[in-house]
């Protein structure tokens, strides 16, 4: 019997490119930049599934362009933002994606963010190397603590929560905001957006992007924080005002902020944010440990596998398409 075809946008981890190789017939996409979107609606005319990343848009047209015979998305991310899920959904096309197995790695790096950003680890770094380290000095590089303060999670799933019990350990007082979240595991105070903005001292997102959350940082809300609150995010870039958040930082209204996302992603070169002292920035990589990659990339191929097997794939962000009339 012939091989499903699949397209699979990027070089990914062997442990889960193997199993794709073994069952499918595959087209993969070896460049390090994304195929342009042009690229992508020509190399999916015909296949039967598609295993992307967050860098590839997803939307209708692409679908349509794949044909009706593709039978499943499989996104090689937590997010999904990249993939038109209500486009997908009508065409009763399953989307599979990487949830929980990343929660860990994240948090790890959210957690090593704040503390970089408030005890200004990267600076320091800037400072020794540039040599201007001339003497131990009682005011050289000050921040502020990070054991005893108050941190406000905007997002409290999974990965919020995974944060949460890591600033436990610095005796941390944990508010979150999560319309959603009622009973969490990990103990936290919920409080409205505006209550959390003003009490705490490190600010971190973990919420998806969608457009209730776009831009939820901006100028009204930055105003909101300490004078001292450093701004953590390892969502989605979006989910901040790139340009409100420059002018905070610039004029010192917050302490600092620590991104592994922003938007656009890569950040231009001459993007002001680079210019600041008071920003640590990092290529979008929190789930970039070795081991949490090929485990996403094992989860990606085993929904690919089973959404081109007709089966439920084991994570699926619309399941409501397998009680659609068929
Ligand atoms: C995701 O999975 O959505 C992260 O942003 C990358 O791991």
């Amino acid at each position: 019997m012939a091989k499903p075809k699949v397209f699979v946008t990027r070089i990914i981890p062997d442990a889960g490119f193997d199993l794709v190789k073994a069952a499918c017939e595959v087209d993969l996409w070896t460049d390090e930049l994304p195929p342009p979107y042009e690229v992508l609606l020509e190399r999916v005319r015909g296949v039967d599934g598609l295993l992307c990343l967050l860098t590839d848009r997803i939307d209708a047209q692409l679908m349509d362009t794949a044909g009706s015979q593709l039978k499943v998305i499989s996104n090689h991310a937590v997010g999904f933002d990249n993939i038109d899920l209500p486009a997908a959904t009508a065409r009763s096309i399953p989307v599979g994606n990487t949830p929980g197995i990343l929660t860990d790695a994240t948090a790890d790096f959210a957690f090593s963010l704040l503390v970089s950003a408030a005890r200004r680890v990267v600076e320091g770094d800037r400072y020794v190397r540039a040599g201007q380290w001339k003497t131990w000095g009682p005011s050289i590089l000050l921040g502020p603590d990070v054991t005893g303060a108050t941190l406000g999670i905007i997002g409290y799933g999974r990965i919020g929560q995974a944060l949460a019990k890591r600033a436990s350990g610095f005796d941390m007082r944990i508010l979150y905001y999560d319309p959603m979240v009622v009973d969490p595991a990990v103990p936290g105070t919920a409080v409205d957006l505006e209550t959390l903005l003003r009490e705490s001292d490190f600010v971190s997102l973990h919420t998806v992007l969608n457009e209730q959350t776009r831009h939820l940082i901006n100028r009204d809300t930055l105003a909101l924080m300490k004078p001292n609150a450093i701004l953590v995010n390892t969502s989605r870039g979006p989910v901040v005002d790139g340009q409100a958040l420059y002018e905070a930082l610039q004029a010192n209204k917050i302490f600092a902020a620590a991104l592994d996302v922003t938007d656009p992603e890569p950040l231009p070169m001459d993007s002001p944010l680079l210019e600041l002292d008071n920003l640590v920035i990092a290529p979008h990589i929190a789930s970039a440990s070795k081991p949490t990659r090929d485990k996403m990339s094992l989860m990606a191929a085993q929904n690919l596998l089973a959404g081109l097997d007709g089966k439920q794939l084991p994570n699926c962000v619309n399941p409501e398409i397998y009680s659609q009339p068929q």
